[in-house]
């Protein structure tokens, strides 16, 4: 079976003026493919309301149905019949992840460990991406592995009888692979374990406790942590509302920043400590961003933002902020084009593997609109214009190449709003992937795009 890619669809964005409004972010990515696979494979029923429906999630919540899960939606709410822990059944069909890398390396956990084959797909960006992070592990627990050269889609897997837990260290800065590791704990009998020595987003441990695995974390003097989950236990159907996705908000904030006289108001946003390292980093850069209302709700914290223009001044990125904001070093470089002076950011050697090499593709992005920055080998350094004078394509085939890369496209359609000419992307349709709202809610706020 080959995965069909949807044809490019170019867009631009142009000079705008103030960015102003009122909005609701569609619900976090982290957590909706969780609440669909937690859901997929509890003991009874899961409600789900805020989930985020945009490709992404979509193709995870096919995977679970395609192994056993009952899926539905009632008006604004997700109803999931779950097949209750260890059931998933063999699926007829490769499952098909499209552009998510969170769908099919999480999924890769929780059925590898299963006595029967599963193979898994996904449309070119996710087929370069490396699978051996993940692969390595469900190896050492038993699981034969079936795949091309270099550990890349399609990928075959195939649990033993009885898989073995493990205690694995996960040698790189991701969530992915230490969820994919707990959640096939969760099909095989004792304690697995997974030591991270920096920690990453805590989604799935919160969220596996909420559903009732019994599972427990240990954080050392150095900040590492040891989760310990006990395998085969019962999982129990929740009720779940989302929060707005930091990572999604990312783009109306950093566009409130740079274009003046913007004032927008941001509502119900995820505030995990594991995932506000940009508003931190956009507060040190002199960003006027206010928290209104932070509260508790779901187990998660969350907020409402008031963001307003800000003249921005460059800053030096603290390394180890990066698993907290892993995935918005392409909009701050955007930010970084319209401050003041240097920004230099550090330890980011795990962008160079995600949708696409996210580093290079900043990059060549920022040259083509006339930023001047340089590129590391794992560090970016990105030197402002701050009143936007010579930014964006002086000619019409000045175009960022976006590599299947819904980050990419949304960033430099930011760019656009504050720089002197216009900023051409060569896709804007990947933006459905994780935020298909994107065009029509920047649009209702004054950003001037068009498809
Ligand atoms: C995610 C983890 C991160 C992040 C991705 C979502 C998750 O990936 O970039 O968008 O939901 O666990 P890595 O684990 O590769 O850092």
């Amino acid at each position: 079976m080959v995965h069909t890619e949807t044809p490019l669809s170019p867009a631009y964005s142009c000079k705008s003026q103030a960015i102003t409004g009122d909005i609701r972010i569609p619900g976090d990515k982290s957590i909706s493919h969780r609440s669909l696979m937690f859901g997929g494979i509890a003991s009874g029923e899961t409600r789900i309301t805020g989930l985020l429906e945009g490709e992404d999630v979509i193709n995870t919540g096919k995977a679970m149905s395609a192994m056993g899960a009952s899926i539905r939606k009632e008006g604004d709410t997700w109803i999931i019949r779950g097949v209750g822990n260890g059931c998933l059944l063999a699926p007829e069909r490769p499952l098909d992840f499209g552009n998510a890398g969170t769908g099919c390396r999480l999924t890769m956990g929780l059925v590898g460990p299963y006595d029967f084959t599963t193979t898994f797909i996904g449309d070119a960006s996710l087929s370069r991406r490396p699978m051996g992070r993940v692969l390595e592990p469900l190896r050492q627990m038993g699981v034969q592995v079936e795949c091309e050269a270099g550990d890349r889609l399609p990928v075959k897997l195939r649990g033993p009888r009885a898989p073995a837990p493990i205690s694995y260290r996960v040698p790189m800065a991701s969530a992915q692979v230490k969820s994919a590791v707990l959640l096939a704990g969760l099909s095989t009998p004792g304690v697995t374990s997974v030591i991270e020595p920096v920690m990453t987003r805590d989604h799935t441990e919160r969220m596996l406790k909420g559903f009732g695995a019994n599972l427990e974390v240990e954080t050392d003097a150095d900040g590492g942590r040891t989760i310990r989950l006990e395998g085969r236990g019962t999982l129990v159907g929740q009720t779940i509302d989302v929060p707005g996705d930091p990572s999604s908000t990312a783009f109306p904030l950093v566009a409130a920043l740079i274009v003046p006289g913007s004032d927008v108001m941001i509502r119900n946003i995820l505030m995990n400590p594991t995932r506000t390292g940009l508003i931190l980093t956009l507060q040190d850069m002199g960003a006027d961003i206010e928290i209104i209302d932070p509260r508790e709700a779901g187990g998660e914290d969350v907020a409402d933002l008031r963001v307003r223009s800000s003249s921005l001044k460059g800053v030096t990125v603290p390394a180890d902020r990066a698993p907290s904001m892993i995935d918005e070093y392409p909009v701050l470089a955007v930010a970084a084009s319209f401050a003041e002076g240097e920004t230099m950011m550090t330890g980011l050697e795990e962008l160079r593997v995600k949708e696409s090499d996210r580093l290079a593709a900043v990059a060549r992005g920022l040259e083509t609109n006339g930023v001047d920055c340089t590129e590391g080998e794992d560090w970016l350094v990105v030197r402002g214009r701050p009143d936007g004078k010579g930014l964006g394509a002086k000619s019409p085939d000045a175009v960022v190449k976006t590599w299947l890369d819904h980050r990419i496209a949304m960033s430099f359609l930011v760019m656009g709003l504050a720089s002197e000419h216009p900023v051409r992307v060569d896709d804007a349709a990947i933006i459905a992937t994780s935020f298909p709202e994107f065009m029509e809610m920047m649009i209702g706020l004054g950003a001037n795009i068009v498809q």
